[in-house]
C-alpha cells in the first residue's frame, strides 16, 4: 500500500495536544477507515462522547458518573464539581508547599525525607507508573514509594531502609476497605509505633485519600489529613485527583498542573475534533478492527522510553478492568470479542525477549511504538540507537522479509543453495503486521499527561462500540468474597464448608508447611 500511495504517511498521520500519531502501518484503506467510521456513527458514538464528557450515568450499573476529565478541566470550566476540584486543589497545594518547606514534619519535628504510598490498583498504578515517568522532574530531597501487594515482602523491603522519623504514609483507598491495603497500612502504623512509643505520631505521619472518611478516622488519620474522592471518579480513572499526592510531592504541585493541564489539552482535542480526525476515536477504531475483524486477541504497547518502562502495567488496569467484560449494558450476551490482552515493555528491552513473536509468531498482534524525539539524558549514540531501533521494529513487522530475500541473503554468506533452501523458511518473516507510531517532543507533564488521557478515551471508544460499561467492575467481587472464606478455612483446620478438594488439599498442604497458627 506504500508502493501504491507515496503519500501514505502525510494520510495517515495527526497531531493533537502535543501528540504525532503515525498510524500508516496500519492494515486500512480509506475504505476500511470509513465503514469504521460508518460503524461509529450506527453507535452513536458522537453522543456518547458528548454524554461522557457532559456527566451523564455512564456508568450504568453503578448510576454514577465518569467525570474524571473535570479533575483537569480548566479553571473557567461550568462543570458542576469545579468548585470541589479546586478546593481539593487548593488543600493539595497547601500540603504539598509544607511537606517540602517542613512547616509540616514529622512526630519528632524532623522534615519528611520519604513518602509511602500504600494502594493498589488505582489508587496505585497510576502515581506509581506517573511518578517513575516524571523522574527527570523529580524535587530534591523527597522520595516517593509505593507499597501495594499484602505480601509482607513489598512493605517489608521498603520500611527496610526508611527512618520512621522522616517517613510520611498515605493511605490511599477510595472504599478504605481494601484487604491488601488495610494489612498493609496496619504494618506501616505499627511500624511507626514500635519506634515512636506516642499513639499520637499516627496522626503526624499518616494521610488519606478516601471516600469512605469514617474508616479512615476510625484508623487514627486526622480528618485534616483526609483527601477526598468521589464516587463520580474511577478508581483506575483518578490519578488526577487526591490519589496522585504522591506524583505532586514528587514533582511539585506546578508540575502536577502541568500533567493536569497536558491531559485537559487531549480532552479538548476529544471533544472537538471530527470523528476521522480524532486520535482517541482513530485509536480505538482501529483497536476495534483488529479484535473483531482480526481475531487479535492481545495488543502490545511498547514505550522506547526507560522512564516509560511501567505505562503497560497501568494500561493494563486502565484497560482490562474496564473493557474485560462479556456483558452488554442492557445485560445480555455481548456476542463478540470485547476488551483485548494489554501487554508490553520498555523498547529496546522487548527486542531481546518477546519481539520473536512479533516478527514470526503464529499471531497477529497489533503494537503501539511510543518514541521519544528529545532524552531526558542526552548522551553519546544513546538516544539516535533508540530511535532508530524503533523505527526499525515497526518496518521490520511491516514488511518482514520474504523467502527469496532470506535465500538470497543466506547465499551471500557462504552456504550453498540447498543449505539456502533449507534454511530460508526459518529466516522468513510474514510482515504486514500492524502498528501505531507515537511520538512525542519529550516526556513532560504535558505529554504524559496527554498520552494517558489519550488511552482513557480510546478505552471509552471501544467501550461504546462493543456497547459495554467500561466503568464498572464487578467481576473482581468474587475473588474477594471466596478469599474471606478460604482464608477462615485455613484457620480452621481446612474444612470449610463446601469447598472443592483442591482448594481443601491445597489448604492441608499450607498447613503442613506452616509451623504457626495464622
Ligand atoms: O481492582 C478492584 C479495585 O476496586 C480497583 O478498581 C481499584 O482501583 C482498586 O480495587 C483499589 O480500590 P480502593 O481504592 O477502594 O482501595
Amino acid at each position: 500500500m506504500f508502493e501504491d500511495n507515496p503519500g501514505r504517511f502525510e494520510q495517515f498521520s495527526l497531531e493533537a495536544a502535543g501528540i504525532f500519531l503515525d498510524y500508516s502501518k496500519n492494515l486500512i484503506t480509506p475504505k476500511t477507515l470509513q465503514l469504521l467510521f460508518d460503524l461509529a456513527e450506527k453507535s452513536q458514538l458522537k453522543d456518547r462522547i458528548e454524554a461522557l464528557l457532559r456527566g451523564d450515568t455512564v456508568n450504568n450499573t453503578e448510576r454514577r458518573q465518569a467525570l474524571h476529565t473535570a479533575l483537569r478541566a480548566s479553571t473557567s470550566s461550568t462543570s458542576e464539581y469545579a468548585q470541589t476540584v479546586a478546593e481539593v486543589l487548593a488543600k493539595m497545594t497547601s500540603f504539598v508547599e509544607a511537606v517540602h518547606s517542613g512547616r509540616i514534619a514529622g512526630h519528632t519535628c524532623a522534615k519528611f525525607t520519604d513518602v509511602v504510598n500504600i494502594g493498589i490498583g488505582g489508587s496505585d498504578l497510576g502515581p506509581m507508573v506517573v511518578t517513575e515517568a516524571l523522574t527527570p522532574y523529580h524535587i530534591e530531597g523527597i522520595k516517593t514509594h509505593f507499597v501495594s501487594n499484602v505480601d509482607a515482602s513489598d512493605i517489608c523491603s521498603t520500611l527496610k531502609h526508611l527512618n520512621p522519623a522522616t517517613t510520611l504514609f498515605i493511605v490511599a483507598s477510595k472504599t478504605f476497605t481494601t484487604q491488601e491495603t488495610l494489612t498493609n497500612a496496619d504494618t506501616a502504623r505499627s511500624w511507626l509505633l514500635n519506634w515512636s512509643g506516642d499513639q499520637t505520631a499516627t496522626e503526624k505521619h499518616f494521610i488519606a485519600v478516601s471516600a469512605n472518611v469514617d474508616k479512615a478516622v476510625e484508623f487514627g488519620i486526622a480528618e485534616k489529613n483526609i483527601f477526598p474522592i468521589w464516587d463520580w471518579v474511577g478508581g483506575r480513572y483518578s490519578l488526577w485527583s487526591a490519589i496522585g499526592i504522591p506524583i505532586a510531592l514528587a514533582v511539585g504541585m506546578d508540575g502536577f498542573k502541568r500533567l493536569l493541564k497536558g491531559a485537559s489539552a487531549m480532552d479538548n482535542h476529544f471533544a472537538t475534533a471530527p470523528l476521522m480526525q480524532n486520535m482517541p476515536v482513530l485509536l480505538g477504531l482501529m483497536g476495534v478492527w483488529y479484535v473483531n475483524f482480526w481475531d487479535a486477541d492481545t495488543h502490545a504497547v511498547l514505550p522506547y522510553d526507560h522512564y516509560l518502562r511501567f505505562f503497560a502495567k497501568y494500561l493494563q488496569q486502565l484497560d482490562m478492568e474496564s473493557n474485560g467484560k462479556s456483558v452488554n449494558r442492557e445485560g445480555g450476551d455481548v456476542g463478540l470479542n470485547t476488551g483485548p490482552i494489554i501487554w508490553g515493555g520498555a523498547g529496546t528491552n522487548g527486542q531481546h525477549s518477546f519481539h520473536e513473536l512479533l516478527h514470526q509468531g503464529t499471531r497477529l498482534v497489533p503494537a503501539d511504538f511510543i518514541a521519544i524525539l528529545t532524552s531526558h539524558n542526552p548522551k553519546g549514540q544513546h538516544h539516535g540507537l533508540l530511535f532508530a531501533n524503533c523505527l526499525a521494529q515497526s518496518r521490520a513487522l511491516m514488511c518482514g522479509k520474504s523467502l527469496q530475500q532470506a535465500e538470497d541473503e543466506i547465499s551471500k554468506m557462504g552456504y550453498t543453495d540447498e543449505e539456502a533452501r533449507e534454511l530460508a523458511p526459518h529466516k522468513a518473516m510474514p510482515g504486514n503486521r500492524p502498528s501505531n507510531t507515537l511520538i512525542v517532543e519529550q516526556v513532560t507533564p504535558e505529554t504524559l499527561g496527554a498520552l494517558i488521557a489519550l488511552y482513557e478515551h480510546k478505552v471509552y471508544v471501544q467501550s461504546v462500540i462493543w456497547n459495554i460499561n467500561a466503568y464498572d467492575q464487578w467481576g473482581v467481587e468474587l475473588g474477594k468474597q471466596l478469599c474471606s472464606q478460604i482464608y477462615d478455612a485455613m484457620s480452621n483446620n481446612g474444612c470449610g464448608g463446601d469447598l472443592d478438594s483442591s482448594t481443601t488439599g491445597l489448604i492441608k498442604r499450607y498447613q503442613c508447611a506452616t509451623t504457626k497458627p495464622i
